[in-house]
């Protein structure tokens, strides 16, 4: 006969061991996990010697809904059959799911069994046992058990650790609310080197970062003695937009591979991955990674290099025309969650910066490049819109530290955020200054152009 729901919940009621009867009659293991799967809550009359026996079964999915349903007996299941299964389990599900049975039952008999599991080699079973021990609230037995555990090699285990025992104990370096910001950085340019501009930034004052920065050597305006004295720049400037950045807030970095032309015709040209070289500096510094955002543009706005493969087709020889560019997303980390960081803005702020339909769902973003006469390397305008809208809210402070032609604050400025900049050329420092006056550019609150000098005079 067919084995529907109805039926399984009509013989649970019983609680004669009819279920272990069907059980047992079943010749296939998808009918076996059926009927577990739909056994629901379990009666305390319920038969469960059946569910013992499954544990010994060949087929890991039906040892695991074994194990499932005995978890649900709470207080009467056995958890030394769970725990000799545990130690010679093989599959990570079953094993995980043993865990949890007996974190669940929160008695403290079972305290030395999830100290145990600690020192298991898969991550997923120490942070279900670390669940299972925290429910034992100010119980200084299991604090001494979890605390070191905060040097664990795994990350996710770190991180469990140092929410619970050590965030608490940090002092908060932030004198301002998190929604605001210090009014000497609102709608300012400097020019001068970021770093230096930098050292009268106060800590936690920045909502949100969104940069392009130099191409290497790939392009006049930045020249570096090495690759490597590159990156050692870039760390840098990451490591103090880190600390002027406001807790759990955005880092958007728009970089792409560089080609760097050979020298003679003996020579090839090389290649170097910037994106790629950079992303472990930035997780070094307390940047997490959240997403890479690819920009696709039009095949026909790009340098052709796939030409000569074009002609030879000869294998290895293929050079593909790049059409992306990356926006890697990082946010500083924290252990508050991006709700805290929602939380601390009125409502109505937090209304009016609603996302408008036709936001774009996919991390692929189609948009033409902008070409400008002055700087050779703009952000298209809807580049900046999208990233602004999508990573801040109305009145935040949004800065560029290479912010050449001043894109990220002339939009950061028409979406009503307000922008600090800093720029070292000055060409084109002078360029953002002459567009002051096109009121559709710096419009309303006047924006300042400051020396490096004057910057640190108008400073806390
Ligand atoms: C790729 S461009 C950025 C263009 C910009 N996103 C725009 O929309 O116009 C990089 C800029 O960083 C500037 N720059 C390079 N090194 C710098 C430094 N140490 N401090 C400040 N600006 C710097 C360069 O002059 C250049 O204008």
């Amino acid at each position: 006969m067919m084995i529907t729901k109805e039926y399984i919940a009509e013989l649970k009621r019983s609680g004669n061991g009819d279920i272990a009867v069907l059980v047992n009659a079943q010749r296939d293991v998808g009918s076996i996990n059926y009927i577990l799967e739909n056994l629901g809550q379990l009666p305390s009359n319920f038969d469960s010697d059946f569910l013992y026996t499954l544990l010994k079964h060949s087929h890991a999915q039906v040892r695991l809904n074994a194990v499932k349903n005995i978890a649900k007996l709470n207080g009467k299941s056995d958890i030394n059959s769970l725990y000799s299964l545990y130690q010679k389990e093989s599959d990570t599900s079953v094993r995980r799911e043993i865990v949890s049975a007996i974190g669940r039952q929160r008695v403290c008999k079972n305290k030395p069994l999830l100290y145990s599991f600690l020192g298991d080699t898969d991550p997923k079973i120490i942070c279900q046992a670390i669940r299972g021990l925290l429910v034992f609230e100010n119980d200084k037995e299991v604090e001494e058990h979890l605390r070191p555990l905060v040097n664990h090699e795994n990350e996710m285990v770190r991180d469990v650790i140092y929410r619970e025992y050590f965030a608490k104990e940090k002092t908060n370096t932030n004198a301002l609310p998190h929604a605001e910001t210090y009014d000497f950085l609102k709608n300012v340019v400097v020019n001068a080197d970021v770093l230096e501009a930098l050292k009268s930034v106060p800590n936690e004052s920045v909502h949100l970062t969104f940069t392009s920065p130099p191409y290497y050597n790939a392009r006049d305006y930045s020249i570096y003695p090495s690759y490597q004295a590159y990156l050692d720049f870039l760390d840098k400037v990451f490591q103090e937009t880190h600390r002027i950045t406001k807790e759990g807030r955005f880092l958007i970095v728009n970089t792409s591979p560089i080609i760097i032309p050979r020298v003679s015709r003996s020579h090839s040209s090389k290649r170097y991955g910037i994106p790629f070289d950079l992303h472990p500096y930035l997780v070094k510094n307390g940047w997490e990674f959240i997403d890479d955002i690819v920009w696709l543009k039009p095949e026909a706005s790009v340098k052709n290099r796939v030409g000569g493969f074009m002609q030879h087709r000869k294998p290895l020889g293929y050079k593909p025309n790049s059409v992306t560019e990356y926006l890697m997303v990082y946010r500083k980390s924290t252990e508050k969650l991006l709700d805290w960081n929602i939380r601390s803005y009125d409502y109505k702020i937090v209304n009016e910066s609603k996302v408008a339909d036709g936001y774009e769902s996919t991390n692929v973003w189609k948009i033409d490049p902008s070409f400008n006469k002055v700087h050779s390397a703009i952000f298209p305008v809807e580049l900046c819109k999208r990233v602004i809208q999508y990573y801040s809210y109305k009145g935040d402070l949004i800065f560029d530290p290479f912010a050449g032609s001043g894109t990220v604050g002339k939009t950061a400025k028409a979406l009503d955020r307000v922008f600090f900049l800093t720029e070292q050329e000055p060409k084109y420092f002078e360029y953002m200054k002459s567009k002051q006056k096109d009121s559709q550019l710096f419009k309303e609150r006047a924006t300042k152009f400051l020396t490096l000098e004057q910057f640190k005079s108008t400073t806390v």
